[in-house]
């Protein structure tokens, strides 16, 4: 395999002679109609019907590339994900076996994550579901008070930059938090973790309210189903804004009509779109939305890319490296 060309560090302000040169691979968005004002002077990015010559490609920026993806690129030496996801990478497969998988750690992604798990959380708290209803029948209705977020228990899955950013946000609210990590890891305030052995199920079963951000690992696919449901307080909620793997929804539509799950808000599908006859999109329980839960900034999308690939050329591990044995 080449070396890199190596990139040196400019003086400020001036431009590169040799910006590394990187391609959009994606089989389900036009990255470039996304991402082409993102510019970062160590990096020019192209579609695939851009580039003139394939080996000049040394990384690539990916959201579900398609399957032949990466076979023209020989020198390719990073593939980085437009998500804090990579499962879409890791289980693409032309990934070449020794490129580096980046992903994007983005505090700001993790701070919109947090807002929207905390809205849900509030939604399903409240019982919104139920008065937009009856909004929509002009009725003015004040139901009893839910119960104090003192003594309603929020169970998150996982305990990253998301998860920890969904429970900070959720305890701030005054709820109590449990939160479910892959290893022993010091709480925040007003957030006990539990790890280790069935630490999702744990946590699950004292979820009155139940937030998943987990990565997408061999582990963690279709851990939402009927035995974890079933082991939830009855008339619990739950918030899925994970990944859609790890639901499976046949399961989750048997605990809603069941009365076991309350309500829930779906953000992620197994297949997305989902198709029109799918259960969720009419059911009166289910808070609908198109995978919008947040979003990277496009900028610190495409800088953590020439940050990754300008560490390689300097013989240093990239921070936004992912772990491709544990899948995040
Ligand atoms: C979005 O799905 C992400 O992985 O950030």
């Amino acid at each position: 395999m080449n070396a890199i060309p190596p990139l040196q560090p400019l003086p400020e302000g001036e431009a590169p002679a040799a910006p590394a040169i990187g391609v959009y691979l994606s089989s389900r968005l036009d990255l470039k109609e996304i991402f082409g004002e993102a510019t970062d002077p160590r990096l020019v990015l192209m579609r695939p019907e851009e580039v003139e010559d394939p080996a000049a490609v040394i990384c690539a920026l990916c959201w579900q590339a398609p399957d032949d993806g990466f076979d023209a690129y020989p020198n390719l030496k990073v593939a980085g994900s437009i998500a804090a996801g990579v499962d879409h990478i890791l289980s693409c497969p032309s990934l070449p076996a020794d490129a580096v998988v980046t992903r994007v750690r983005d505090d700001s992604q993790a701070d919109l994550m947090a807002g929207f798990a905390a809205f849900h959380v509030v939604w399903h708290h409240r019982r919104m579901d139920d008065f937009h209803a009856w909004q929509s029948r002009g009725e003015w209705r004040r139901t009893d008070r839910p119960a104090e977020p003192c003594e309603t228990t929020v169970g998150v899955l996982g305990y990253g930059l998301m998860g920890r950013a969904v429970a900070r946000a959720v305890a701030a609210l005054g709820f109590r938090v449990v939160a479910a990590a892959r290893n022993a890891a010091e709480g925040d305030p007003g957030v006990e973790v539990v790890s280790g052995e069935d630490a999702i199920g744990r946590a699950a079963e004292r979820a009155d309210i139940l937030v998943n951000v987990l990565p997408l690992t061999e582990a963690t696919r279709d851990v939402l189903d009927a035995a974890l449901f079933a082991r939830m307080p009855k008339g619990a909620c739950v918030i899925q804004i994970g990944r859609g793997e790890q639901m499976v929804e046949e399961d989750l539509l048997a605990a809603l009509n069941a009365g076991q799950i309350a309500a829930a808000s779906v953000d992620v599908f197994r297949n997305e779109p989902p198709g029109d006859d799918h259960p969720f999109w009419a059911h009166p329980r289910v808070f609908v939305t198109p995978h919008r839960a947040s979003d990277t900034s496009r900028h610190a999308t495409v800088r953590q890319l020439a940050d990754a690939v300008e560490a390689l050329a300097q013989g240093r591990a990239p921070e936004n490296r992912v772990d491709r044995a544990k899948g995040y």
